[in-house]
């Protein structure tokens, strides 16, 4: 393949036989995002515009096919209308390519009213033409300079979804410049319009050097209250806002004066509570979340009120439970805008629970870009495994303390770049397939089917096998760490 994607005419040579003669890559085929009555599915046909197709049903017999003749490289279909708790067909298609048939079984959906909802955002990083050129931009596809398109296209996307709130947990500057603060101020934040939003304040918001402001800026120019920490009322919700960090230091902490406001604020008032903070404060210190998680969640143990802790800081998607602490309490890492997977979460909250969806940027081109920044060896795979998360990291259901996760199985084979290529050919006269990135710089992936359960990726796997005659591997998309799934299904 060359850097167009194409095949190139001296490769076609070693080609086996083909029926028919294929040009249209589907890669990168991603399914995003699952609620209880949609689902956001992605893929990408590099430089060769197509048009956008689904064939999709609860019968794998009987799919009905859609279709956006929009002739694009970057491909985004969102299936609406679908029941809850409810297995799905899908098979995307572009000009000549197809990808493999898989499933999904959407959210269950939480009894009771619909209440209203909220869009977290993360990691906006604006940078000014000025950015702090850390890790993330140095090698992991941060894109500095276009972190104010990527803010914006974030908050419009989040508003056509019908939110009534938005919170950012922190890093809306890269290094805390007056121009920055200013920037937000003025130009980005008045985006939102008549959209309420709420600030949390993260490590870079506090950097203090010679032209930064740190919490000064956040304070007096886009927080427009006294103090970083904050509580809010929202439709008789509290929104707790907590800062976990300190000036010049990436590593998070809630000193104990902030504890104690955080134990009163949830002592004094019982109403469901929601709280966000910056670091992520579940697990072992590994990735510089918030150093005393333990005492935190000591804190927060015996209040069954509290619903659901948003964090931002790492750029991925993750969810996480701590079962000896806070039971079914999940812990969200919400994505970054300014780094793959670029996008934000929306929590629709219901009388009796609430579901928790990520999405993507609907500006895919520049999501792509981030990944293809990644640049250590393999790296586009890993930054996939790792940012992107799994299915259940980046969608859920919690419905009167028990928590809802979608799975998925990966039937994949893993070749050098030209036998996937050929691979791929061989499965467009047979059942279809995308291709992805692997570990290995000099390897890909085809991605033969994805499956809601276990026991369809094994069916599927003996068929597959014995059609290809490979050894084909069965995986689970995600980064291995999701807790331990539950689905009406
Ligand atoms: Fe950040």
């Amino acid at each position: 393949m060359n850097s167009t994607g194409k095949l190139t005419s001296e490769n076609e040579n070693n080609y086996r036989p083909c029926r028919l003669s294929y040009d249209t890559l589907i890669s990168n085929e991603e399914l995003c995002t699952v609620g209880y009555n949609h689902a956001v599915i992605t893929w990408v046909t590099p430089q060769q515009p197509a048009d956008t197709t689904i064939y999709f049903g609860e019968q794998r017999a009987h799919l009905t096919r859609r279709t956006i003749n929009d002739y694009t490289e970057f491909h985004w279909m969102e299936l609406d209308n679908l029941k809850p708790a409810t297995r799905y067909w899908y098979q995307v298609a572009s000009n000549t390519g197809k990808g493999s048939l898989n499933s999904f079984i959407t959210l269950p959906k939480p009894k009771g009213k619909y209440l209203f909802s909220y869009a977290v955002l993360s990691d906006i990083h604006i940078a000014c033409g000025n950015p702090t050129k850390d890790f993330n931009e140095i090698y992991f596809g941060k894109l500095s300079e276009y972190s104010n398109d990527l803010f914006i296209q974030c908050i419009l996307d989040s508003k056509r979804r019908n939110i009534d709130l938005a919170v950012i947990t922190g890093d809306l500057t890269d290094d805390a410049s007056r121009q920055q603060y200013l920037e937000l101020r003025d130009l980005l934040l008045p985006y939102f319009g008549d959209t309420p939003y709420l600030l949390c304040i993260g490590n870079h918001d506090k950097y203090i050097n010679n032209s930064s402001l740190g919490e000064k800026g956040f304070i007096e120019l886009v927080a427009n209250r006294e103090k970083t920490t904050s509580t809010v009322m929202f439709n008789d919700y509290q929104f707790i806002l907590i800062d976990s960090c300190k000036p010049n230091i990436n590593k998070g902490y809630i000193d104990p004066g902030q504890l104690k406001w955080i134990q009163g604020m949830l002592k004094s008032n019982r109403k469901p509570a929601y709280l966000f903070l910056h670091h992520p404060c579940n697990g072992p210190d590994t990735w510089f979340g918030v150093k005393n998680h333990m005492e935190f969640q000591r804190i927060i143990r015996p209040f069954a009120n509290v619903r659901g802790i948003f964090s931002g800081h790492i750029h991925r998607n993750k969810v996480t439970t701590n079962k000896f602490m806070t039971g079914n309490l999940p812990y969200v890492e919400a994505p970054a805008t300014v780094q793959f997977p670029c996008g934000y979460g929306i929590v629709r909250v219901y009388e009796n629970g609430f579901i928790y969806n990520s999405y993507k940027v609907s500006r895919l081109d520049l999501s792509e870009m981030s990944r293809d920044r990644f640049i250590l060896k393999g790296g586009n795979a890993l930054l996939s495994r790792y940012s992107f998360g799994g299915l259940g990291d980046r969608s859920f259901s919690w419905i009167n303390g028990q928590l809802f996760y979608p799975r998925q199985y990966e039937l994949t084979v893993t070749l050098d770049q030209q036998k996937a290529i050929e691979l791929y050919k061989h499965t467009q006269s047979v059942d279809g397939a995308s291709l992805t990135a692997a570990g290995n710089i000099n390897k890909s992936k085809v991605i033969l089917g994805r499956f809601d359960s276990l026991q369809l990726a094994f069916r599927s796997h003996w068929y597959k096998s014995l059609v290809y005659q490979m050894d084909v591997a069965i995986g689970k998309e995600d980064s291995g760490y999701i807790p331990r799934m539950r689905n009406k299904k």
